[in-house]
């Protein structure tokens, strides 16, 4: 059954904000790569790299079903933070807004008796859980570090493990 044009349109701007969520972890990783944080940006990079692949999903998701992909401006991110725990609790109040938009497509989805939409969906509820709960523990070891080096330096050598 071919994709409604209904489904298609509200998972055209989902790739949007997944591509939008790469380019903002893209800007946070040049912040901490340009203040000598290289575990801290490789984390992000990384990050930047699951969102353009969350937004491939998608996008080869509609081209499956016979839909149009059709891909908007990406606005520009806002790059201004004084800490890494700023950055952090950043990025997990952007996962707490994008997990609305994935409830809001299933909620679409399930109107438009959209089965197979709501199975790739579920998905990405998985995801949500994983993204939200791994970016709220950077930011409580970060709210425990405070201003100790130590820690911080600690914590940089960790993410930086990430593969
Ligand atoms: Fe694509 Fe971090 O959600």
């Amino acid at each position: 059954m071919e994709i409604k044009d209904k489904v298609t349109k509200a998972i055209n701007k989902q790739i949007n904000a997944e591509l939008y969520s790469s380019y903002l972890y893209l800007a946070m990783a040049a912040y901490f790569e340009a203040k000598n944080w290289p575990g801290f940006g490789r984390w992000m990079r990384l990050q930047a790299q699951e969102e353009n692949s969350h937004a491939m999903k998608f996008y080869d998701y509609v081209l499956q079903r016979g839909g149009k992909v059709v891909l908007d401006d990406i606005k520009a991110a806002d790059a201004e933070w004084k800490t890494p725990l700023e950055v952090f609790e950043d990025v997990y109040d952007h996962e707490l807004k994008v997990t609305v938009l994935i409830n809001d497509l299933l909620k679409l989805s399930r109107q438009e008796n959209d089965a197979a939409t709501e199975s790739l969906l579920k998905w990405f509820i998985d995801e949500q859980i994983e993204e939200e709960a791994n970016s709220k523990q950077i930011v409580d070891k970060l709210k425990l570090i405070k201003d100790s080096n130590n820690g911080l330096f600690m914590l940089d050598h960790k993410l930086g493990e990430r593969k």
